[in-house]
């Protein structure tokens, strides 16, 4: 499948990091290393984020190399060379003649041949970018290529001075989408809200949490999203307040409610959704309480989501509205800002509104500038997803709110004026959940 996001768009992602690196710097970016599963079978192959991001090139065993001014090209990337008889057991290989014909990079060698390449690319830099402390054997490799030009200095190498964390400049680039990646992303949420409204559906059939795990993972493949962004939640009953809960093997109880927090990757960009719903199809009077809660603190804070806002602004509407509605449901008592100033609705609400979003699900970018919150710009990603935890052993509150979990998860990306929610097309309100599930 051709890829949403053009050729020549990666190679604007590589210009643009060049702009910002010193111009007698390097830029060292590895692909995703491969990982055992067990034995001789290995887990399915991820590329690594930030070489996904420079290069959209999905093979292990490659290296992308920035060298601003190079005369011979400035984007060098070393990979696996072709080999029928390899490619016969593996599958293709785009071989350093495909780096540059079919992917834009301006040259490319055999990763073979790094070793004895890279070392005279480095040499005369006085600057290193690179992914440091992320992979130790990285930073093994990077201080071998470094000691060669040492070694050199007698006839006159000039080995590089400084070592420079890649993801200050580059994070900061992947923080704002591209019109391109909103379309991916757009296109990743739309399968997520299909595939959480068949499980939402199937859910009345009873059966067990892995049953709609099920589901959800029919729809993802269904339209060629092979692997979820993340491990898939589905928590039934009291389930549903374990915030990282993927065991998904409880039976599904009428009367209870099921949280799902699932999502598919779509070209390496996440999605993230959670609904929570009545295994019967019908809220509760509690359920729906609470539930009412979380939607309208859900609302506020998509509300908040614009340009002239900061980052925590969201999540200090959607506390704002939980703890109210605690206060009012007599889970708490006080005022509000008395209760936000204590923390005293913590016991249930226990996380932040949400994260940004992009090609990790919990993506980069800073969420401060200096002390400062940072403000929302158009084209910034992220979800806003409170939500409500009543924990079953929590003798507090009146028994008949015990074991009740509710998130309400949406991914928005802000617009010149607001945001726009892409992930609108699974029901919200507990009007629509009950029509849905009548059918
Ligand atoms: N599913 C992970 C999260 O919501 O942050
Ligand atoms: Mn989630
Ligand atoms: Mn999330």
């Amino acid at each position: 499948m051709p890829s949403m996001i053009p050729v020549k768009e990666f190679a604007d992602r590589r210009r643009r990091l060049m702009e910002r690196m010193a111009p007698d710097s390097i830029a060292i970016v590895p692909a995703a290393p491969e990982c055992v599963r067990n034995r001789d079978v290995l887990h399915p192959f991820r590329q690594d984020s930030d070489f996904q991001y420079l290069s959209g090139f999905g093979e292990p065993e490659a290296v992308l190399v920035l060298i601003p001014g190079r005369e011979h090209g400035e984007s060098v990337l070393f990979c696996k060379e072709r080999n029928p008889e390899k490619e016969l057991w593996d599958g293709f290989l785009a071989g350093p003649e495909g780096a540059i014909e079919t992917f834009g990079l301006d040259d490319a060698f055999p990763i073979a041949d790094i070793d004895d390449i890279l070392p005279g690319m480095i040499e005369g830099r006085s600057r290193v970018y690179y992914p440091l402390g992320k992979d130790h054997n990285f930073d093994a490799r990077v201080m071998d290529w470094v000691k060669v030009i040492r070694s050199k200095v007698r006839a006159g190498a000039h080995p590089p001075g400084e070592f420079v964390a890649l993801e200050h400049l580059l994070h900061d680039l992947r923080l704002y989408k591209s019109a391109s990646e909103v379309k991916v992303m757009a296109k990743a949420g739309e399968i997520s809200a299909e595939a959480h409204c068949r499980a939402m559906q199937r859910a009345r059939k009873g059966g067990h949490e892995y049953n709609l795990e099920a589901e959800l993972i029919h729809t993802f493949m269904a339209h060629g999203a092979r692997t979820t962004a993340y491990p898939s939640i589905v928590g039934s009953g009291a389930n549903g307040c374990i915030l990282h809960y993927i065991e998904n093997s409880a039976p599904l109880k009428t009367g209870d409610l099921v949280l799902i927090d699932a999502g598919c990757e779509l070209e390496c960009y996440a999605s993230d959704i959670t609904r929570t719903f009545p295994v019967s199809g019908r809220f509760s009077a509690e359920q729906k309480a609470l539930y009412e809660v979380v939607l309208s603190a859900q609302y506020a804070a998509i509300d908040a989501v614009r340009p002239g806002n900061h980052w925590n602004h969201p999540h200090e509407a959607a506390l704002r509205v939980l703890t109210q509605g605690l206060i009012d449901l007599g889970l708490l008592s006080g005022t509000v800002d008395d209760a936000i100033a204590s923390e005293a609705y913590k016991p249930f609400f226990m996380h932040r509104t949400g994260h940004w979003l992009g090609l990790d699900v919990h993506d980069v970018g800073d969420y401060k500038v200096g002390d400062a919150w940072r403000q929302l710009e158009p084209g910034m990603a992220l979800t806003v997803e409170p939500g409500l935890y009543i924990a079953p052993d929590n003798t507090s509150v009146d028994e008949k709110w015990r074991g009740i979990g509710i998130r309400i998860e949406d991914d928005v990306v802000v617009t010149k004026d607001g945001c726009r929610v892409l992930t609108e097309a699974v029901p919200k309100t507990v009007a629509e959940i009950e029509t849905l599930m009548a059918d």
